[in-house]
């Protein structure tokens, strides 16, 4: 099992973000960017051009969660401006296409579902991944509360990831804080993605290692 932090930079100061990613470098393993269409989503974000730009800037690994209607057309986009990661919705419909499309770049391969959509969904999958997202609120924007009842299919996959020796990542995001946090770590979890929770605290670095130490005390 890993247990990394994702920081998820939909909640950092856009006008500042080289220098928040800067800041919280230290205390975090992966950096989470949210891409949305205003169409999967009621929301718009960014594009590959900030991913290029991050790119310059940072040695993270960049985590990069499409909420998209048409993924199809972005994955080769994304992977061009260096993304290190791309994950898409099972809620899309068949996701295999796109999955050996991310895999073809080199990259992490990741498949993410909504709160409602069932572990069934993605079960069929979980050989083909390098990453399973569980989405904890309904995506579309930072600072929403987390839905607990994730927290069973996050515990069912996690039975099933290790009974079947996979090497499949789960990843929990939506509402994950120093409360939060652990629930999921106790579930089963390997990443954490948190937006408000870092980026919105008046220390971010310290949030990343408070996140951290609470959720995997040792
Ligand atoms: C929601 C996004 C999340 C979001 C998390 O659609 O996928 O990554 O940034 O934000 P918080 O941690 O504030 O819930
Ligand atoms: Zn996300």
């Amino acid at each position: 099992m890993s247990r990394k932090i994702a920081p998820s930079i939909l909640a950092a100061d856009f006008a500042r973000l080289g220098a928040e990613v800067e800041t919280v470098r230290p205390g975090c393993d992966l950096l989470h960017v949210d891409v949305m269409d205003g169409h999967f989503v009621p929301n718009l974000s960014i594009g590959p051009a900030v991913v290029e730009s991050l790119r310059r800037v940072t040695d993270l690994h960049l985590d990069v969660h499409l909420m998209i209607d048409n993924p199809a057309e972005f994955i080769d986009p994304f992977a061009s401006a260096g993304a290190d990661g791309l994950t898409v919705h099972v809620e899309l419909g068949d996701p295999r296409p796109l999955l050996d499309r991310i895999r073809a770049h080199g990259i992490s391969v990741g498949l993410v579902f909504n709160p409602g959509t069932p572990l069934d969904a993605v079960e069929p999958y979980l050989a083909e991944i390098d990453v399973l997202l569980f989405m904890s609120v309904n995506p579309g924007f930072g600072g929403q509360a987390f839905i607990p009842e994730v927290l069973d299919k996050l515990a069912a996959a996690r039975a099933l990831v290790d009974e079947r020796g996979l090497a499949v990542e789960l990843e929990i995001d939506g509402g994950i804080t120093v409360e939060t946090g652990p629930r999921a770590a106790a579930a089963g979890a390997d990443i954490l993605v948190a937006g408000s929770a870092v980026f919105r605290a008046p220390d971010q670095l310290a949030a990343c290692h408070a996140i951290r130490a609470a959720s995997w005390p040792t």
